[in-house]
């Protein structure tokens, strides 16, 4: 089946700069942000990867592990580390997958011939701690992506999973999010005592569920 949100993510064995691993067995119970990079030594990519092992502390926090995924060698990719280290500032602190054979990335549709045959476009795929993927992304390879709308999207989704609610336009965390439609007001009442604003009958505004007030 191709995937699809709601899809079980494929698993599968490979070899990172952290060493060999199975896929199901290294994320464990954790959410998991898996994505792929063009290539070693490109400037973009440089900085990409410099930035999100920045940033991993706030993906930790979230119970969300990352992994890292080109067509290039563990070599490559160590040598590679150090220039991130030396010019973001941020030493590599995720597993990069080494997926010469691109198994990894024919399995999860990386390649995508029509841009590029033998290298990986920017894929971001986030998985549930269930494995179920939850998000797709896919970025040219000339843009660099935004990985505080990643975690942004990680924070909501973590957030509906667990309430009925859906987050509106350019939402962050504390900011009022929307009752479902499927809850009627009678079911919201009992959800959400505190009570909400009806901008209209299917817009019911609420404040963040599970939010110390500040
Ligand atoms: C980059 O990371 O800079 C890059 C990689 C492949 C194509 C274009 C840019």
């Amino acid at each position: 089946m191709a995937l699809q949100l709601g899809v079980k993510a494929p698993d599968f064995q490979a070899m990172t700069t952290e060493g060999p691993l199975n896929f199901y067995q290294w994320a464990g119970d954790n959410w998991v942000i898996l994505f792929s990079h063009p290539k070693d030594f490109t400037p973009v990519c440089t900085t990409e990867l410099g930035y999100l092992a920045g940033m991993k502390s706030e993906f930790e926090k979230r119970h969300c592990k990352i992994i890292g995924l080109s067509v290039d060698s563990i070599d490559d990719h160590k040598r590679w580390s150090a220039d991130i280290a030396e010019t973001q500032g941020h030493m590599l602190n995720f597993p990069l997958i080494a997926d010469l054979d691109r198994k990894v990335a024919n399995l999860y549709g990386m390649i995508h011939p029509m841009a590029n045959d033998t290298l990986t476009v920017r894929s971001v795929f986030i998985m549930d701690p269930a494995k179920v993927i939850r998000l797709m992304i896919t970025y040219p390879a000339s843009t660099g992506r935004d990985f505080n709308e990643i975690l942004r999207v990680l924070d909501s989704l973590q957030l509906t999973a667990k309430y009925q609610v859906a987050t509106p336009v350019n939402w962050r965390q504390g900011d009022d999010v929307i009752i479902v439609p499927s809850l009627d007001d009678k079911a919201a009442k009992a959800k959400f005592p505190e009570g909400w604003k009806t901008v209209k009958p299917y817009l019911r505004l609420v404040h963040q569920p599970g939010r110390k007030a500040a």
